[in-house]
């Protein structure tokens, strides 16, 4: 992986990182992507069929049954290297963000200590009736269970398509993209607003925008540099060449 003298310059002298990630982070755990196709037994549905208040209203049980199955997916996943580097990064650079679309938590899992999530978090259960996070409830053999406080089905703690992201989370990842110095936007297809935004609105802003993906993307033209491999070989590289 032949990495640029010119940005490894830029990255080592920059205080101000901020990191979009997506999917593409944690392919390398066996967490597959969205766009890619899906394995098993979801072959036959579409994400955007699935991952909707419609869908959750008129297929309760389905809905629910496919986020058990990716919970458990990702339950038995480990972070990769990419995830290790990016932990490691925030360790050593002064004013560090990290953004991502990713539901997983295996970020957390390597040890990042701040993540943005935008789009909600897998293990996370809330009512949604009432739109409030729930952490335990009986287990009746109901599917999907019922909130312990209003009897309304419970959901995964996830951003559906056609729902708002969470204001305060949108907020701080707009901020990470306009007031940082270096931006890498790592294994997203750059399709999915208003994340798929944020590596413009760090360009506009001024910042030296890298992105990390084996494949181009409606992005790649735009970027500064592209370094075109997986995340968990390029980010380890990256770190390398930069401290020892
Ligand atoms: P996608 O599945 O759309 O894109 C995954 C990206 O990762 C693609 O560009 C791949 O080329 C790239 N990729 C694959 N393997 C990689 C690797 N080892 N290293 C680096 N990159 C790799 O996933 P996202 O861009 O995250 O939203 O999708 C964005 C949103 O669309 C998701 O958060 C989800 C989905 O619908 C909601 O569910 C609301």
């Amino acid at each position: 992986m032949t990495i640029p003298a010119a940005l490894l310059a830029r990255l080592a002298a920059a205080t101000r990182w901020t990191v979009l990630t997506g999917a593409g982070v944690s392919q390398e755990s066996g967490v597959p992507t969205f766009r890619d196709a899906q394995t098993g037994l979801w072959a036959r549905y579409r994400v955007e069929e699935l991952a909707t208040p419609e869908a959750f209203r008129q297929q309760p049980r389905l809905v629910w049954e496919w986020y058990a199955w990716r919970r458990e997916l990702v339950a038995a996943a480990k972070p990769n290297p990419a995830h290790v580097a990016l932990a490691q990064l925030e360790a050593r650079v002064p004013h560090f963000r990290l953004v991502t679309q990713n539901v997983d938590g295996l970020h957390q899992r390597a040890g990042s200590r701040r993540v943005i999530e935008l789009h909600g978090n897998i293990t996370r259960t809330k009512c949604f009736a009432e739109d409030v996070p729930v952490a335990t409830w009986p287990e009746t053999g109901e599917v999907p269970p019922r909130c312990p406080r209003c009897g309304g089905p419970l959901r995964p703690d996830v951003v559906w398509f056609g729902e708002l992201l969470p204001p305060a989370e949108l907020e701080e990842a707009w901020q990470a993209s306009t007031t940082c110095e270096v931006f890498l936007s790592v294994g997203t297809s750059t399709v999915v607003y208003p994340a798929a935004a944020l590596p413009s609105e760090a360009l506009r802003s001024g910042a030296t925008v890298v992105e990390v993906n084996p494949t181009p993307t409606p992005f790649t033209d735009q970027a500064h540099y592209v370094l075109a491999g997986p995340a968990g070989v390029v980010l380890p590289e990256l770190l390398a060449r930069l401290w020892t």
